[in-house]
């Protein structure tokens, strides 16, 4: 199976490098060139547009920031849409809302491209180790063309519905994950304040009933004050903005979604975009960048 990636990011990077490791022909682009250099180094074949990389394909696999960035490289100047040939399949493995999905899912369709959306639960360590939660919208006949790809990037695979159901889907993980990680740091930030030790806090807060358990995987970057990014706290103020358009879409309220996306678009104001989105803490409790 010929197969392209698109966004060799933090978590494009890592999947491709594991379908390279499982022996599939891969051609790759991204906007930053160099970060194919280890996956041509290892037999990647590096295409110098969007289109590019889309001629002659089987599938092609797009895992990039926003849903303006997807719109852009498969349907802008050089866009990989019009250059996939009949009956490929476009996988989106991107972040983006459901309606978007949809939209796209209509585009490929109208060239007489198959379109999955195929957003993934886990972070940059299950991106390596392939063991990513696939949440998949789209027919599963398609489905089963793709799911020796989606063995190798990942160890589980969620159908969860038609085109726009897996990013549905997404769009309630990450609203769940972006609100625990403020109700921590809210949590971690009042303890400092009434001089509670941080290891005390970790210790006694980490691993208890109170507190989501993804939340033990930050442990050392609060307690360290480092936030090298796993996810980017842009990409969760991102999230979060798609889960509530989608709520406004479908007429429902989300008081505490809405609040603390606004804590995240503070927090990237403030220097921390590009730090782990665990840096919240350090807005919130201390209220400076490193
Ligand atoms: N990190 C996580 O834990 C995680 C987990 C699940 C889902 N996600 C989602 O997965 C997606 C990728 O996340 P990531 O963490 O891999 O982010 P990332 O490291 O920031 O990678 C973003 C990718 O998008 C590309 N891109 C950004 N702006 C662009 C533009 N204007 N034109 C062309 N390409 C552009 C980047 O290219 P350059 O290399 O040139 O910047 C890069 O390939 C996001 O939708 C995110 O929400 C992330």
């Amino acid at each position: 199976m010929k197969t392209a990636f698109i966004g060799l990011g933090i978590m494009g990077g890592r999947m491709a490098a594991n379908l390279l490791g499982a022996g599939y022909d891969l051609v790759v682009y991204n906007r930053t060139e160099d970060k194919a250099t280890a996956l041509l180094e290892r037999g990647a074949r590096w295409a110098s547009s969007p289109a590019a990389a889309a001629a002659g394909v089987d599938v092609l696999i797009t895992m990039l920031s926003t849903p303006e960035v997807v719109e852009n490289l498969a349907l802008g100047k050089e866009g990989f849409l019009g250059a996939l040939k009949r009956e490929a399949v476009w996988v989106d493995a991107t972040t983006v809302n459901p309606s978007f999905s949809r939209r796209m899912a209509a585009a490929a369709q109208a060239r007489g491209v198959r379109f999955l959306d195929a957003p993934v639960a886990g972070t940059k360590g299950p991106a390596e180790q392939a063991t990513l939660t696939f949440l998949v919208g789209g027919d599963a006949e398609v489905i089963t063309r793709c799911q020796p790809l989606f063995d190798v990037m990942g160890n589980r695979t969620v159908h969860v519905g038609g085109h726009g159901m897996g990013t549905s889907l997404k769009m309630v993980f990450n609203l769940l994950l972006g609100e625990a990680m403020q109700a921590f740091c809210e949590g971690m930030a009042l303890g400092k304040a009434l001089g509670i030790p941080r290891d005390t806090l970790l210790d006694t807060l980490l691993g208890s009933a109170v507190v989501a358990p993804f939340v033990s995987g930050k442990r050392e970057m609060i307690r360290r004050d480092a936030y090298e990014a796993h996810f980017p706290l842009q990409w969760m103020h991102k999230d979060l903005h798609l889960a509530t358009l989608t709520a406004y879409e479908r007429g429902v309220a989300l008081p505490a979604a809405n609040a603390v996306k606004e804590t995240y678009a503070l927090a990237a104001r403030h220097g921390l975009a590009d730090k782990d989105f665990a840096a919240i803490y350090q807005f919130l409790a201390e209220g400076k960048a490193e």
